[in-house]
C-alpha cells in the first residue's frame, strides 16, 4: 500500500509527459496539415502571381516602346510562333511547304485577312489585339517566305 501514492504520481507524470508530447507533436502537425491542402494552396499561389503574369502578357503584346510597327519576324516570334512553330491547335507549321502551298495559292492579301479576322482555331489578329494590318502582313510575308 505504501507504493500506491508513488505509482499514481508516476502515472500523473506519464500523463503530463504525454500531454506535452502531444502538444509539441500535434501543433506543428496541424500546421503541416493545413499546408498540405495543396490544391487550394497552389490555386491560391496561382491567383497571387496572376497579376504579374497578366502584366507581362500585356507588356509583351504592346507595340514596341516607340510605337513603331514591329517587323514580321518580331511579330512572328512574339505572337504567331506559339502555334505555328509547333503546329499547335492544327496550325499549318512554319516551313511546312505542303501545308502552306494551298494557302499561299490564295494570295497574301487573303492570308492577311484570315489573320486579322481569325480563321478556325486562330483568333483574330493571332490573339494580339493591337496587331496592325501592316504587322500582320509582315508576319504573313515571313511565314510565306519560310514555306517557299
Ligand atoms: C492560337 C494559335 C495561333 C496563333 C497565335 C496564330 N495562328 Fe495562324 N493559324 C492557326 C490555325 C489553327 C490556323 C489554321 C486555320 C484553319 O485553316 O482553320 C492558322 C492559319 C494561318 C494562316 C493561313 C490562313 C488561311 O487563310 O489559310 C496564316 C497566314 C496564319 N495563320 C498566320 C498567322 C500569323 C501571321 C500569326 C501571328 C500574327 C498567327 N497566324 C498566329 C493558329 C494560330
Amino acid at each position: 500500500m505504501a507504493e500506491k501514492p508513488h505509482s499514481s504520481k508516476s502515472i500523473m507524470y506519464v500523463v503530463i509527459a504525454i500531454t506535452v508530447l502531444l502538444l509539441v507533436v500535434a501543433l506543428p502537425l496541424s500546421k503541416l496539415g493545413k499546408g498540405s491542402v495543396s490544391v487550394n494552396d497552389s490555386e491560391a499561389a496561382e491567383s497571387r502571381i496572376q497579376p504579374v503574369a497578366r502584366f507581362d502578357l500585356q507588356r509583351e503584346a504592346a507595340p514596341a516602346g516607340d510605337g513603331k510597327p514591329r517587323d514580321g519576324e518580331t511579330v512572328y516570334k512574339t505572337v504567331c510562333a506559339a502555334c505555328h512553330s509547333t503546329g499547335a491547335a492544327g496550325a499549318p507549321k512554319t516551313g511546312d511547304k505542303a501545308a502552306w502551298a494551298p494557302r499561299i495559292a490564295t494570295g497574301v492579301p487573303a492570308l492577311v485577312k484570315s489573320v486579322i479576322g481569325g480563321k478556325g482555331a486562330m483568333p483574330p489578329k493571332g490573339g494580339s489585339a493591337n496587331l496592325t494590318e501592316e504587322e500582320a502582313k509582315g508576319a504573313v510575308d515571313y511565314l510565306v517566305g519560310k514555306a517557299k
